[in-house]
């Protein structure tokens, strides 16, 4: 969240069937965790209510996906590039999992992977963060290093996330 820019004021659309760590992310970054209903098949997150959702304050789409399942990527891609809001992939549950020849965490701006005990992947706590623009994962290392930067420079206010990580 604070890699890109989220703050006090952002709305951030997501699932309620996930994990709190989810709405924690929102909330510690002081935006409002925004969450839209299901889809009664999938228990994904239902694009149409996503967009329901949208107002304009809304900065970000988080779809979980949960139990392993991809949540629609294909209808909330579309959406996000109608409505010019980023997305986070919350794969924390999909370690290598795939949506039309893709991984899971692969597809919007930023995904995010748990390590915790209870994952596919587990090394007792840790967490990553993957994405494709390198300068959005350079504020995500400053973000996670107490505002310090790849250079050493202090560059923001950040948590100390890396002991996890
Ligand atoms: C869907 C989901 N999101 C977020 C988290 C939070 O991950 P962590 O416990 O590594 O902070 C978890 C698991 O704990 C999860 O299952």
């Amino acid at each position: 969240m604070e890699a890109l820019g989220i703050g006090p004021g952002d709305e951030v659309i997501t699932s309620p069937f996930t994990d709190p760590g989810t709405i924690s992310s929102i909330l510690t970054s002081q935006a409002l965790p925004v969450l839209a209903d299901l889809d009664r098949e999938s228990f994904q997150l239902d694009p149409d209510d996503v967009e329901r959702k949208i107002t304009e304050n809304t900065r970000a789409i988080m779809p979980v996906h949960i139990w392993g399942q991809p949540a629609n990527m294909e209808r909330i891609m579309a959406i996000a590039r109608k409505h010019n809001l980023r997305v986070i992939e919350d794969a924390c549950q999909a370690h290598l999992s795939e949506y039309q020849g893709k991984k899971l965490g692969t597809i919007g701006d930023l995904g995010c992977f748990s390590f915790q005990s209870s994952k596919t992947i587990a090394s007792g706590e840790g967490e990553a963060i993957i994405g494709n623009n390198e300068e959005l994962m350079d504020k995500c290392y400053t973000v996670h290093n107490h505002g310090t930067s790849r250079k050493g420079r202090t560059e923001t206010i950040g948590p100390k996330y890396r002991s996890g990580g």
